[in-house]
């Protein structure tokens, strides 16, 4: 067997972690045939509980899992690693939107960037996942600049993932029937999810549901999921979040499979007139590793001016944290 991935996950003791720990070990990000190092960083406080998830870790005997590493040093969790899941951060309560987490959480960002640009291998993949997700991932990105910018992402895959969902129950077809489904923008509820170029069993999506259902329900039910989990579950969501960050990460290092795509936030390259350098949410293949924005869609002015107002809710969320941008 070879040498084990080494990965550093933020927040490890939190609930998001508490899923994705244990599918990390199985293997469920870099396959059934390769070993995993975990390095787990957590807050002074929440050490005792970072030692009972090590526990449940161990006592799984995952065959693929070398070693577990739990401290509150950034820069022990951060040596060296492969890939970086950032995770820990304040979560939104009932009634908050995602960006009112800035202040708070935005500072952990800049603190993380710098210390993973002291002391991490430069072409380490990044996954943001703390909120409000594009923005941290720009703010950590100013703050490590010898990391490969590329590399550093935000998740959408959790709301590619309900989008999947919310098409599959409306036309009453399987999950795995569903292709080339888009989300653009921030995680947000400006969120473009957006079913112009999906496939269900072949047929294309736009001919088997009214635009009325696309624009007035589907859109505002995949952007709004996460406040209605909130609502219905008192917390926001982990189990699927967990899920989500596990399959952003599949699909990067294992590659997306032929004649489909995935959403992932990353640093726009300009495609489609957006802002280069901010992360924005764009459909992507993978392939050896790494990633292609696909970049010569035709997008419809309607579309387009909900990509544009996302874009401009990421400019003002980096205006407030301009402080923040070393
Ligand atoms: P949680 O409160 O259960 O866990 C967060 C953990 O992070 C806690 O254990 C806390 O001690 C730890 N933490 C706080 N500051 C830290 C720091 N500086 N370094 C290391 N650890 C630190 O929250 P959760 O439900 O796991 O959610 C975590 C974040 O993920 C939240 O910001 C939430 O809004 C976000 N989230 C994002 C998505 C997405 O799709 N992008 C989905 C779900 C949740
Ligand atoms: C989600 O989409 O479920 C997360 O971003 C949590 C939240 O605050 O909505």
């Amino acid at each position: 067997m070879s040498e084990p991935k080494r990965i550093a996950v933020t927040g490890a003791a939190g609930q998001i972690c508490y899923s994705m720990l244990f599918r990390i070990a199985n293997g469920d990000i870099y396959g059934p045939n390769q070993p995993v190092s975990l390095q787990l960083l957590e807050i002074t406080p929440a050490l005792g509980l970072l030692e009972a998830v090590k526990m449940e870790l161990d006592d799984c005997a995952f065959p693929l899992l070398h070693e577990v590493i739990c401290t509150d040093d950034p820069k022990v969790a951060l040596k060296d690693v492969d890939a970086a899941l950032f995770v820990g951060a304040k979560p939104r309560g009932p009634g908050m939107e995602r960006k009112d987490l800035i202040s708070d959480n935005g500072k952990i960002f800049s603190a993380l960037g710098q210390t993973l640009n002291e002391v991490g291998n430069p072409d380490c993949k990044v996954v943001v996942v703390g909120n409000p997700a594009n923005t941290n991932a720009y703010i950590l990105k100013a703050n490590a600049p010898k990391m490969n910018p590329r590399n550093i992402t935000a998740l959408t895959r959790l709301d590619h993932n309900r989008a999947i969902s919310q098409l599959a129950e409306k036309t009453d077809s399987r999950i795995g029937d569903i292709k080339k489904m888009v989300i653009w923008g921030n995680h947000s509820t400006t969120q473009v999810p957006d079913i112009t170029w999906a496939s269900v069993a072949g047929k294309s999506a736009p001919d088997l549901v009214d635009t009325a259902w696309a624009h007035d329900t589907f859109i505002p039910t995949v952007a709004k999921r996460g406040a209605a989990v909130i609502d219905a579950r008192g917390s926001s969501s982990a189990a699927s979040a967990a899920n989500g960050v596990v399959d952003h990460m599949a699909s990067w290092v294992q590659g997306t499979p032929d004649g489909d795509w995935v959403s992932m936030a990353v640093p726009s390259d300009g495609s489609y007139g957006i802002e280069e350098g901010l992360i924005y949410s764009f459909p992507v293949t993978c392939k050896n590793g790494d990633y292609t924005i696909i970049s010569d869609l035709e997008v419809s002015d309607a579309i387009r001016e909900k990509m544009l107002a996302s874009q401009t809710e990421l400019n003002e969320e980096r205006e407030t944290v301009k402080d923040l941008l070393s």
